[in-house]
C-alpha cells in the first residue's frame, strides 16, 4: 500500500511539473520564437520599402482589370456607412456565401439589432476556364447576382496565386465607390465572424481621442519571413523578396482597417510593384510604405477554430475555417445566455477555468492565445 501510494504520489508530481513547464513553455514560446527570428532579421539585411516602388503606368497594370459584375450604388453618397465588409470569395463557393448570408453577413439583422449600417460584398475573380470552358460557373454567378446583388467580380482568374490581385481590387472598389465608410474589413469566405462584438469594439475605438483613425488590427505576424522551399505553397523567390523577414502584417483571413488607412494604402498601391502574390504580405509592405503598423486582438483567431464555448463566444471577434457549422455557431454565440455566463465570481471563475482548458490545450493552439484565458 505504502510503496504503491509513493509511486502514485511520484508519478502525479511527475505530471503536475510537466504541466506546468510545458505552460510556461507555451506562454513564453511566441516571445521566444520572436527573439530568435528578430536576431536572425538583425543580422540579415534590412527590408526596404522604396525597393517596390514602380512608375505610375507600370503599377496599374497590375489593377488594370475590366469588371463582370460591380455596384456602384452600393453605398448612396448621402448614406452613413459604418463599415463596408468585403468577403473574398471564390467563384465555385456558393454554400458559403449563402451561410454567410444568412449568419454574420445579414445586412439588415446587423441594421436592426446593432444600429449601424455595414455594406457586404463578396469579391471574385473568374472561375479558370481550364475547369469551366461552358462558363457554367459563370452564369450562375450571375443568377446568384440577381437574387442578392452583391457580387462583384473582375475578369482576372481567381486562383491563390492572384490574391494581391484581388486586394488591389478591394482597396480601388472602395476609393471609387465607398470612400466613406468608417471602417474597412477584408475576410476569407471560410471565416465567422462576430459581428455584434466586432461592432461594438469598433465602436469604442471611434470614441478613443484620434477617433477611428490610424487603425488596421487583426492577428498580427511579426518577424515571419519568405518561405524558400519550390514545392510550397508559399515559396517567395529571392528575386521577388530578397530580405530574410516581412514587414509586420495581418493575417488575411480578417483584418480591420479605418478610412484615413485604407485610403493611403489604396494611394500607395498606385506607385509600387504587386508581383508579389501573398496579399497579406503585399499589404504589409504597402503599409510600411505609409508608415502604419499594425496592431494585434487577442480576438482574431489563427489559423484554427475557436473552441465552441459560451465563455469564449463573449468577447470572440473572428474563428477560422467554418463551412457547415455557420448557422449553429451564430445562433449560440449571439444567444442572450453569452452576455451572463460569467456573471458572478463563480461565473467567472467558471469561465476561466474552462478556457484555461479550452485555450490552453496543446491541440487547440492556434486559436486564440492561452495567455489570455484569465484576463477576457
Ligand atoms: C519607408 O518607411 C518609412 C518608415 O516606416 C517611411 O518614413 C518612408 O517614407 C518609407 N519610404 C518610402 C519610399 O515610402
Ligand atoms: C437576415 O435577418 C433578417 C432580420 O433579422 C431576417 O428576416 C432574414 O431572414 C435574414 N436573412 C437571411 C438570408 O437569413
Ligand atoms: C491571374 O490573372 C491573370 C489575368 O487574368 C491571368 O493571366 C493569370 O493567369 C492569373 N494567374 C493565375 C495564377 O491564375
Ligand atoms: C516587379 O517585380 C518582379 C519580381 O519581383 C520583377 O520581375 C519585375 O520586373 C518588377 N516590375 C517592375 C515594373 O519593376
Amino acid at each position: 500500500m505504502y510503496r504503491n501510494f509513493r509511486i502514485q504520489h511520484l508519478h502525479f508530481m511527475q505530471v503536475l511539473s510537466t504541466c506546468l513547464l510545458l505552460s510556461g513553455v507555451m506562454v513564453y514560446w511566441d516571445t521566444l520564437n520572436n527573439a530568435v527570428t528578430a536576431s536572425y532579421f538583425f543580422f540579415g539585411p534590412s527590408f526596404r520599402n522604396d525597393s517596390f516602388v514602380v512608375s505610375p503606368e507600370e503599377a496599374r497594370k497590375f489593377s488594370d482589370h475590366r469588371y463582370l459584375i460591380n455596384h456602384v450604388d452600393k453605398c448612396l453618397k448621402s448614406e452613413d456607412v459604418f463599415l463596408l465588409l468585403f468577403v473574398k470569395s471564390s467563384p465555385k463557393n456558393f454554400q458559403r456565401r449563402e451561410g454567410i448570408r444568412a449568419t454574420w453577413g445579414n445586412e439588415s439583422y446587423i441594421k436592426r439589432e446593432l444600429g449601424v449600417s455595414v455594406k457586404v460584398l463578396f469579391v471574385l475573380g473568374v472561375q479558370d476556364p481550364g475547369h469551366d470552358p461552358k462558363m457554367l460557373v459563370q452564369q450562375q454567378l450571375k443568377q446568384e447576382d440577381q437574387r442578392h446583388h452583391d457580387l462583384i467580380q473582375q475578369d482576372f482568374v481567381d486562383s491563390f496565386y492572384n490574391l494581391t490581385v484581388k486586394l488591389l481590387l478591394q482597396f480601388n472598389w472602395m476609393h471609387d465607390h465607398c470612400s466613406q465608410a468608417r471602417f474597412v474589413i477584408s475576410s476569407d469566405d471560410d471565416m465567422f465572424i462576430h459581428m455584434p462584438n466586432l461592432v461594438r469594439y469598433l465602436q469604442e475605438a471611434g470614441q478613443q481621442a484620434d477617433g477611428a483613425r490610424e487603425l488596421w488590427v487583426g492577428r498580427v505576424f511579426r518577424n515571419s519571413g519568405p518561405v524558400r522551399w519550390k514545392t510550397n505553397k508559399y515559396y517567395v523567390s529571392p528575386e521577388m523578396y530578397p530580405w530574410s523577414s516581412y514587414p509586420p502584417y495581418t493575417g488575411g483571413a480578417a483584418y480591420v482597417l479605418s478610412r484615413d488607412v485604407a485610403l493611403r494604402i489604396r494611394e500607395a498601391t498606385l506607385t509600387l510593384n504587386a508581383t508579389l502574390h501573398i496579399d497579406d504580405v503585399f499589404m504589409g509592405i504597402c503599409a510600411s510604405v505609409i508608415g502604419v503598423t499594425p496592431k494585434a486582438h487577442n480576438f482574431f483567431s489563427g489559423e484554427r477554430k475557436t473552441p465552441y464555448h459560451p465563455c469564449v463566444y463573449k468577447r470572440m471577434i473572428t474563428s477560422h475555417g467554418h463551412e457547415g457549422d455557420l448557422r449553429e455557431l451564430w445562433e449560440s454565440a449571439t444567444s442572450p445566455e453569452v452576455q451572463t455566463v460569467d456573471s458572478g465570481s463563480l461565473g467567472l471563475l467558471y469561465c476561466s477555468m474552462t478556457r484555461t482548458r479550452l485555450l490552453c490545450n496543446p491541440f487547440n493552439l492556434n486559436t486564440y492565445s492561452c495567455k489570455i484565458a484569465n484576463i477576457f
